[in-house]
């Protein structure tokens, strides 16, 4: 039987694994705060309370989320989204430690009652491309359904601009930002119309709300401070954006959704699937399938591969000169439904934060 010892030594395994993944993605900081706590049982036990899979980030998020709402504790001066000047993560750990046991209770009740639903505007970047090409084939306006949606920031992809390769900015002069990247090969890149718009998410978002919206700061990594700004913009643009939000499991929502929009239709998922296990990505595949023999539709994923996963869990990944956060780790692909058949295409791979797309040309 599992002993409570047993399942701390879970978490300190965690703890370590991460702070080797916070290094080689450039957070320093969250590495230092997995360093120290792998070695803090209190530490370990409050941890304990967050998501499975993602406790060291969920328990940092909450550290995050407290110093957004009140900065004024000197653990905010190592935070670069709180400190112009931020003191290097060296002597960070003493402060987390103390933080954590003034504000235990706070912390698990945030453990217990948020979630890791971490999302970037720059996430939009890997969405284009394969958006352009949809477009194309399926016409627009596209009415779009994004499963796991977060806050809803993809949904709104069509509101920033771009600029990924050597066509210049894309995108209206009016947006809020430019998000710049690489995109290597890919069709000729414009701004899709788009009709409806409907999120699906296990705990949706609500970008009106003050406390949900720094929930969903809090989740940026403290070295993105330009990335956490651009979130925030992002975030009031969704607020100004007429979004159909569905609470619940994308399972449950999504045959009636497909019964109910209208064409052309593009459903898409981002960082989302690949954390479901195998029979759920299949009964959503039935689904679709199924729906398929009285309708047209199109879907877009951007899911981390395999060997991503691989070099998550501590192990090198495929061979690559590119430093490990440029390495390609995810792959796009479009599928058409149609006639209770799928034509499914690899279009292009992202790296880690979906700022380098090599398009499979
Ligand atoms: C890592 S976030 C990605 C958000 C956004 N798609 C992006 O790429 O920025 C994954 C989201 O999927 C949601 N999610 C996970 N499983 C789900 C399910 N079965 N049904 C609906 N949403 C789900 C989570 O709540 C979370 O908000």
């Amino acid at each position: 039987m599992a002993t409570a010892q047993d399942a701390l030594d879970m978490v300190a395994g965690a703890f370590r694994a991460s702070a080797h993944i916070y290094r080689e993605m450039g957070t320093p900081l969250y590495a230092e705060f997995c360093e120290g706590g792998a070695e803090d049982a209190d530490i370990l036990s409050l941890a304990d309370h967050g998501m499975e899979g993602a406790k060291p980030s969920h328990l940092f998020s909450a550290v995050h989320y407290l110093l957004l709402g009140d900065p004024s504790d000197p653990l905010s001066r190592y935070f670069a989204t709180l400190a112009d000047d931020p003191l290097p993560p060296g002597g960070a750990y003493p402060e987390l430690a103390r933080f954590c046991r003034e504000h235990r209770d706070e912390l698990r009740h945030l453990l217990q009652t948020r979630s890791v639903q971490t999302t970037y505007a720059e996430r939009c970047r890997a969405l284009l491309a394969p958006m352009c090409e949809v477009a194309r084939e399926a016409g627009e306006p596209l009415n779009l359904v994004e499963i796991g949606c977060s806050a809803g920031v993809l949904l709104v992809f069509d509101k920033f601009a771009y600029k990924l390769n050597d066509q210049g900015v894309i995108g209206s002069p009016d947006a809020p930002f430019v998000l710049e990247g690489e995109l290597h090969g890919g069709p000729e890149l414009f701004i899709p119309r788009i009709g409806t718009r409907t999120g699906i998410d296990l705990h949706t978002i609500d970008a009106r709300s003050e406390e949900e919206r720094r929930w969903l700061l809090s989740l940026c990594f403290p070295e993105l401070r330009d990335e956490q700004q651009r979130l925030a913009k992002a975030l009031d643009i969704i607020a100004d954006t007429d979004i159909t939000m569905l609470e619940g499991n994308g399972l449950e929502h999504v045959p009636d959704v497909l019964a109910r929009a209208e064409n052309p239709l593009c459903i898409f998922h981002s960082a989302c699937l690949f954390y479901w296990p195998a029979d759920a990505k299949a009964a959503l595949e039935e689904m679709f399938l199924k729906a398929s023999r009285s309708r047209q539709f199109w879907r877009i994923g951007i899911e981390p591969s395999d060997s991503f996963d691989e070099w998550h869990k501590g192990r090198p990944g495929h061979e690559s000169n590119r430093k490990p956060a440029n390495r390609q780790s995810g792959e796009i692909s479009i599928s058409r439904y149609a006639d209770g058949a799928v034509e499914r295409r690899v279009v292009g791979w992202p790296n880690a934060d979906y700022g380098i797309i090599d398009w499979n040309d």
